[in-house]
This record gives C-alpha cells, sequence and structure tokens, in this order.
C-alpha cells in the first residue's frame, strides 16, 4: 500500500531514513509512512469521536474496562485499514470488544465514520505502531484474540526484515494472548503465507486450535482482499491456538 508515498524519493533513501529511524519510529518498521489528508466531513466526525474512543499509541498500559466502559473478551486486530472487518466483526460479535490499530489516519477516519454512522459502540482505535501498542500499552496474558488480516508482504528479499509476522512479533502476540485466545491471519500472498505458516508453528506458545474458538474467523471481503480476487490470488487463513494452561 504506497499511494500515498512522496514520488520524488527512491526506495533506497525511504529504506535508509526507516532503517535510521526517528523519533517516533525508532526502529525498522513494517508500514511506511504515507500522508493522506482529512476531507472535511471525515475531519468534523474525526474532532466529534476520536476524543472518546481513539487514542494515539503512546507507552502507557490502557485501562481497557474503563476505555469500554465493561469488562468484554478483548480482541485486537493489527493493520485495520479502513476498518471494513473490524466494523462487520464487531457487529457480528457485540459480546466482544475490539481494538483496531492503524497507522494510516484517512483509513482510521472512514473506520470512525462508519461507527458514527451504524452506533457501533464495541470499537476502539489505537493510532500508531501495533508492535508499541502489544509491548507497552496491553498486558500479558490480557487478549481473546489477535487479528492480522492481509499484512503488507513485503516481497523484496532485501525488504523482508520489514514484515510484520516475524520470530519476535508472534513470541509478543503470544505473550499477550490468554491461555486458549487465538491468532487469525490472513494473507492473499503465497511465499509470505508460507513463511508466517512457517514462523507461527514453531512459536513454541501456539497451537493448532482444537478448542472451540471464543472469535468469529468470519471475515468479509475489504477492498484490498477484492482487489487480490481480481488478479486470481488465492486467499490463506492461518489460525494459531494460545497454549492452554
Ligand atoms: C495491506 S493493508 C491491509 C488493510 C486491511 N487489513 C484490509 O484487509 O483491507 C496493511 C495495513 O497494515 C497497516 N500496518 C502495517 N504495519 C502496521 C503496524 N506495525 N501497526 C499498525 N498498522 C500497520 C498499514 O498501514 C496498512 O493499512
Amino acid at each position: 500500500m504506497r499511494d500515498n508515498e512522496p514520488v520524488n524519493r527512491s526506495d533506497q533513501e525511504a529504506d535508509k531514513d526507516q532503517e535510521r529511524g526517528s523519533r517516533l519510529h525508532p526502529r525498522v518498521t513494517s508500514f511506511r509512512s504515507r500522508r493522506g489528508a482529512l476531507t472535511a466531513t471525515q475531519q468534523v466526525c474525526w474532532d466529534e469521536t476520536w476524543p472518546q474512543i481513539g487514542r494515539d499509541v503512546g507507552d502507557d498500559r490502557i485501562d481497557t474496562a474503563a476505555w469500554f466502559g465493561r469488562d468484554a473478551p478483548l480482541i485486537v486486530e493489527i493493520g485495520s485499514g479502513t476498518g471494513t472487518a473490524t466494523a462487520a466483526m464487531a457487529k457480528a460479535e457485540p459480546q466482544n470488544d475490539l481494538i483496531a490499530v492503524e497507522v494510516y489516519r484517512p483509513g482510521l477516519a472512514q473506520c470512525l465514520q462508519q461507527i458514527q454512522r451504524e452506533e457501533i459502540t464495541n470499537i476502539r482505535l489505537l493510532r500508531g505502531d501495533a508492535v508499541d501498542v502489544l509491548e507497552n500499552m496491553l498486558a500479558p496474558e490480557s487478549l481473546t484474540g489477535v487479528r492480522v488480516f492481509f499484512p503488507d508482504p513485503w516481497p523484496k528479499a532485501r525488504h523482508h526484515k520489514r514484515r510484520l509476522l516475524q520470530a519476535p512479533t508472534f513470541a509478543l502476540i503470544a505473550s499477550r494472548l490468554q491461555s486458549g485466545g487465538v491468532l487469525h491471519v490472513a494473507t492473499d500472498h503465497a511465499e509470505y503465507a508460507e513463511f508466517i505458516a512457517e514462523v507461527g508453528n514453531a512459536e513454541p506458545q501456539l497451537t493448532a486450535l482444537d478448542w472451540e474458538s471464543p472469535m468469529t474467523h468470519e471475515r468479509p471481503v475489504t477492498k484490498f482482499e477484492n482487489k487480490a480476487h481480481l488478479v486470481g490470488s488465492s486467499i490463506t487463513e492461518l489460525i494459531w491456538g494460545k497454549i492452554r494452561s
């Protein structure tokens, strides 16, 4: 997803910047900085709703029960894009609370608009790097589920280090899942799917799910997934459970 990248900079220059890091993103990240302005209507919606249901990523642990106003099973979606799956899945499982994490502000704004229009009450949004969210903002063993739908595949070999789903991220996700919690990944990229399967299967805290999942696995087709269908890519779903203690 590179549509809003500045056009006058080479891949290599962008790589160097990313590897040098910045105050906000001091390591190689799984996303590129993308600019994107909000429409006037999105800005109005943002100003009305973000203070209640959105937050920028920070260092402090979130009191999720206070934020949602109830204590319910918690699911985190990493890289929610425009929030199509977030909204549909939140409506399908009103008994669960969903936190969508995304760096791209216009995507979050679209999600906010849908939340406001459809009066969805069980979604909260975090803007920033999901790795920071997992490391700092969410307690170990606090999540019922984690969803990662269509993570950027970074197909060039020299970019593989940027892939979100690598061994350390699997270990981090698994550490945040409760016993019996679920990790659900979907990708349209065959080679990344193989890589994800291999790394996920090697994570000692995860196992094949052979108990009833505490969350739905029914995803709507997102705009992004639709493009994959149009070019004939097949979709791989990968599901693990956190080993039950
Ligand atoms: C290919 S898009 C898929 C979006 C959405 N899941 C869908 O299916 O339409 C991947 C998204 O992940 C986001 N992303 C990548 N790395 C991220 C990270 N570390 N934290 C939060 N969002 C991230 C990107 O900004 C991008 O919007």
